[in-house]
């Protein structure tokens, strides 16, 4: 039966977004009946460490003589891959940080995008991940909409395409909310309305594509 892995990453856990419409895909994928399980990793309560020995991007049958890696690190990082690779679905809160990745997060990534294991090197052409779907929830506080001037500003969803979708080969689904700091800033008052709606598309959504992804 399906499984889904749901990341969380927000560091605000009582008013998050993400966690918001992350709750409400949960809602839809659990809808579909108790074979629809959940593993759920919330990256901010309980954070993988920075990436301790860079010998860990390469499958250990990739490594040089002398990169000879601590077996605490090497256990932490097989955990990350297993509760990967146990995935049908990937599902994952990204609020946009200072127009990046919560550091969480990258740490999580440095930990699974490891080459000759999740991505193809040389002769080892496995990709396991792919034709698997992603699902990637980005909230943000101001608005980076196509035809502005900031629209090349979000580093946040960019690089979690090309990981999750480029080097994994996932099929990726990118659910956008901005305009999330409009309740709290008063120079934003304006925009309050259609951050609601924003906010409520994106729960929608999320709960509507959770009744039907596998
Ligand atoms: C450390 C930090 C950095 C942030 N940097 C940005 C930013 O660069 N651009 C932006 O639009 N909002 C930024 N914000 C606002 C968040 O993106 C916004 O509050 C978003 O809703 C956070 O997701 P959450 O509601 O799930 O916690 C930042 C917030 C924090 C805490």
């Amino acid at each position: 039966m399906p499984h889904l892995l749901h990341l969380d990453s927000s560091a605000d856990p009582r008013h998050s977004s993400s966690r918001e419409v992350t709750a409400a895909f949960l809602r839809g994928w659990r809808g579909r009946g108790p074979g629809f399980t959940v593993t759920s990793h919330d990256l901010h309560a309980d954070p993988p460490p920075h990436l301790p020995d860079a010998a860990l991007h390469w499958a250990p049958r990739l490594r040089t003589a002398g990169e000879v890696v601590d077996p605490a690190a090497e256990a932490r990082q097989r955990h990350y891959l297993d509760e990967l690779m146990a995935a049908d679905v990937l599902l994952v809160g990204a609020p946009m940080y200072n127009w990046s990745l919560p550091s969480t997060l990258k740490a999580w990534i440095d930990h699974v995008h490891v080459l000759g294991t999740t991505v193809p090197f040389g002769d080892y052409e496995a990709r396991p991940l792919a034709g698997r779907s992603a699902v990637v929830v980005s909230s943000r506080g101001a608005s980076y909409d196509a035809e502005g001037e900031q629209a090349s500003w979000d580093h946040t969803v960019p690089p979690l395409e090309l990981v999750l979708g480029r080097s994994f080969g996932m099929t990726v689904s990118v659910i956008t909310l901005q305009l999330t700091l409009a309740d709290r800033v008063p120079a934003m008052a304006d925009l309050r309305g259609r951050a609601a709606a924003e906010a409520d598309a994106a729960r929608s959504y999320a709960e509507e594509l959770a009744e039907r992804i596998g």
